[in-house]
């Protein structure tokens, strides 16, 4: 269980300590600001979070309405409740107006608090599911996680896939989802056989013509038995070609010949089968570059690119930051705890430039994950060449200059 965290700013000393044994015996954590001013410095600090903040009106140093207002552009997700003397009622009034969630006037029950945070506490997560959920395209599988504009047009053309056959061609940067989107294709759609992934990369040259194909007995020295290839192993499902762009020149006619026929010859066998299979490839490589310089053949390009995926750097969607960072803390964890990052921890993710895409943010939360001290992931926790990409400083230094809100410094950043 992820214990909540209350704020409580109140300078009269014996209802701060009835507040706080009240609120522990209902098994929050609480944290004590004995004026506005102590609490506008915890919700300011970069290592603190809160799940609520209960404040007096009457302060010295600044009043509640003062300290409301603070939190709304520095914490905007927290939900303040307000707790009032008979003689401040109208200020508790206003600052309902202004965005606290609820008042209550003194004396007060701990039967009439408790059942008020619970509430406001609820009705936040509430609200944070409901944006995640609308985010999330139903039709899809939930592992493929986006709500940019470049994302949700993938997803369309993933299902306009799913219903074909036609090859298809994944084009992105390294991490980016290739294989993820090939097995939503997949899965999509109804064939029936396996999907099966080749990385063309990671087999020997001499080899990935009897992979592929398949070869009889006699193929070569060292073929004692026949085997079936990849292609066959497919049949009725989806043979994904990872690395297309690594696929050496003499095996790019034989492929092509293959997919333009419809049939497959094993090495060493007379006869040809044909197959239903169909064929993703992608690659992280600019095929037309290499296409230019003669490493890759036009033929063949044009052969597998019958529909084309790209998929655009992380560095260009970064509105898809939270959402896979919600979606990674679960995967990592498999939904065993509930990790949750800071709002500053947040925008240090969503200024840098991730070179190394989806893999590398989820590999960040990973470690994360392993380091933090509680349930709350800090700036601290994240590798040093995130912390102090020069834009994340910049960004960091004039969100803590202007009191920018997260919305705000989002908007800075997108
Ligand atoms: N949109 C996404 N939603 C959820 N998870 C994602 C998304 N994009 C990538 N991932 C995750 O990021 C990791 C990397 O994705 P994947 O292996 O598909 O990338 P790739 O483009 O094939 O990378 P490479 O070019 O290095 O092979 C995987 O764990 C994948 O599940
Ligand atoms: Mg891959």
């Amino acid at each position: 269980m992820n214990t909540q965290r209350i704020l409580i700013a109140e300078d009269d000393a014996d209802l701060r300590d009835l507040l706080q044994d009240d609120l522990e015996d209902a098994g929050y954590e609480t944290k004590l600001a004995t004026d506005g001013r102590a609490a506008h410095r915890l919700l300011e600090d970069a290592n603190e979070w809160f799940d609520l903040l209960l404040t007096d009106v009457r302060m010295p140093g600044l009043t509640g309405k003062e300290l409301l207002s603070a939190a709304r552009e520095m914490r905007s997700e927290i939900p303040v409740i307000v707790i009032t003397a008979f003689g401040s009622v109208e200020d508790a009034v206003g600052m309902v107006k202004a965005g606290a969630y609820e008042y209550l006037t003194k004396p007060f029950e701990s039967s009439q608090l408790l059942p008020l945070i619970e509430r406001a506490l609820a009705e936040t997560a509430a609200q944070r599911e409901q944006v995640r959920m609308r985010r999330v395209l139903p039709q899809t599988p939930p592992r493929l996680i986006g709500a940019s504009p470049t994302m949700q047009e993938l997803f369309k053309l993933i299902a306009r896939a799913a219903r074909g056959t036609s090859n298809v061609l994944i084009t992105g940067e390294s991490g980016t989802g290739k294989e993820l989107v090939a097995r939503s294709i997949h899965e999509m759609s109804d064939r029936k056989g396996a999907f099966v992934p080749v990385n063309c990369a990671a087999i020997p040259a001499d080899l990935i013509e009897s992979e592929l194909f398949g070869h009889t007995g006699q193929a070569f020295t060292g073929a004692k038995q026949a085997r079936a290839g990849l292609f066959e192993s497919a049949e009725g499902g989806t043979l994904f070609l990872d690395e297309i762009g690594e696929l050496p020149l003499p095996m790019q006619p034989k492929l092509l010949r293959v997919l333009q026929e419809g049939k497959v010859r094993r090495v060493g066998a007379d006869a040809e089968k044909e197959f239903d299979v169909r064929v993703i490839a992608a690659t992280n490589r600019d095929l037309e570059k290499e296409m230019r310089e003669s490493r890759f053949r036009e033929d063949l390009y044009w052969r597998l690119n019958v529909i084309h995926l790209h998929i655009a750097p992380l560095r260009e969607r970064p509105f898809d930051i939270p959402l896979l960072v919600e979606h990674f803390l679960r995967k990592v964890t498999r939904g065993q705890q509930q990790f949750a990052v800071t709002p500053e921890t947040l925008a240090v993710l969503t200024a840098y430039s991730w070179p190394g895409n989806a893999r590398e943010l989820e590999n960040a939360i990973e470690r994360a994950v392993a380091l933090a001290d509680g349930t709350m992931l800090l700036p601290s926790d994240l590798p040093e060449r995130i912390r102090s990409s020069g834009q994340t400083a910049h960004l960091l230094a004039q969100a803590r200059g202007q009191r920018l809100t997260l919305r705000e410094l989002e908007r800075e950043t997108f």
